[in-house]
């Protein structure tokens, strides 16, 4: 069977290509001494995890512990949840990985150091608890050095717990001056942080300048985007994961309607006009979704696309198609190897 066998919109995965993507950024991460600990919400499949560490990388990160769940079963078994778990049901859960699985996650509140004390104290266990910084993000984490000694020294007086070190998203210009300034005041209270993680595509191949980061998390880089082409660390051609569409409509000589919409692809902005990139019809800009329609300004195409034509879409981001679709065509140069399921698809739990 063949990608031209495939009945559409439909999600296609070039396994050339993201072996390629996982050689290229596990050899930079190795060049450089960084354990790499890639983010499996990008693609949310155990193959392509176990791909990931037979290349070289030390686990994976969860951003759910239904990602992580997904991840246990099939022998992923070193897992950080970058993620405050909190609430009784979700602890319980975690205890239960902690049986099937090295678990790390974070927190960057007493009252979830709390919740996890608790949760240890009745099950004995040593979960490494890591303190999440915001060092620029403006999302979850700590404010100061400060606030994250006294979290650590919070979690190293628990006696279920393990101070595992500091977690960081993204690695921002800025974040290494307060890393190194919050290991230095653990440092003058005995306390030690074993890893410094910090994350994301757009910043991996500046890891080796963020010291004292020890760890770096990419997700996207597996599969690459619009959004990674324009951060500049991708071309079209590290692009793995394409949809392929039809046009359905041709309703005036300027527009194209393809059979996926919002259902289909996500609309993240890129900064670039319109919800994918076109690789066949560069000028060609999807403007506008409904649910089951795309709907594609091809006035600046020299060659306009017909009524029935199959199309490639590069999506803007990755991981958010990824939940979308049931499943994922692999295969190797055109020709397709396997479907995998999109086996954490929809745990947002
Ligand atoms: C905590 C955390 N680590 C790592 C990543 C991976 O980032 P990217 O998708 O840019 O590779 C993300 C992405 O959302 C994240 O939230």
């Amino acid at each position: 069977m063949t990608l031209d066998d495939l009945d559409t919109p439909v999600l296609t995965v070039d396994l050339d290509g993201v072996d390629r993507n996982i050689r290229v950024v596990q050899s930079y991460m190795d060049t450089h001494g960084i354990a790499f600990r890639p983010h499996i919400k990008t693609h949310k499949i155990p193959a392509f995890a176990h791909r990931q560490v037979a290349a070289g990388a030390v686990g994976v990160t969860c951003q759910k512990l239904g990602e992580a769940e997904v991840m246990a079963a099939a022998h992923v078994l070193d897992i950080l949840v970058t993620f405050n778990i909190v609430g009784r049901q979700k602890l319980e859960r975690l205890m239960r990985l902690c049986r099937m699985a090295r678990m790390a996650v974070v927190a960057d509140s007493e009252y979830t150091v709390r919740g996890y004390a608790e949760a240890t104290r009745s099950e004995g266990g040593d979960l490494r608890v890591l303190v999440e910084m915001d060092t620029g993000g403006r999302r979850a984490g700590v404010q100061s050095p400060e606030e994250a000694v006294r979290l650590a020294r919070q979690i190293d007086a628990a006696p279920g717990l393990r101070f595992g070190g500091l977690m960081t998203y993204p690695t921002t210009a800025e974040a290494p001056a307060i890393l190194a300034e919050t290991v230095r005041q653990l440092e003058a209270v005995g306390l030690r942080a074993e890893v410094i993680s910090g994350g994301g595509t757009a910043c991996q191949f500046h890891a080796h300048e963020r010291a004292p980061v020890n760890e770096h998390r990419s997700g996207t880089y597996i599969y690459n985007d619009r959004s990674t082409v324009a951060a500049g660390v991708a071309t079209w051609n590290d692009c793995a994961a394409r949809v392929i569409a039809t046009v359905v409509s041709r309703p005036t000589p300027d527009r194209m309607i393809l059979d996926g919409g919002s259902k289909t692809f996500t609309n993240d902005p890129t900064g670039e006009d319109g919800f994918g990139y076109f690789p066949d019809y560069p000028e060609a800009v999807m403007y506008s979704m409904s649910e089951e329609h795309g709907h594609v300004d091809i006035s600046r195409c020299r060659r306009k696309p017909e009524i029935g034509e199959r199309v490639v879409v590069i999506p803007n981001h990755a991981c958010g198609i990824t939940n979308l679709h049931d499943e994922v065509m692999v295969h190797r140069k055109g020709r397709v190897e396997a479907i995998w399921k999109v086996q954490a698809r929809g745990l947002i739990r």
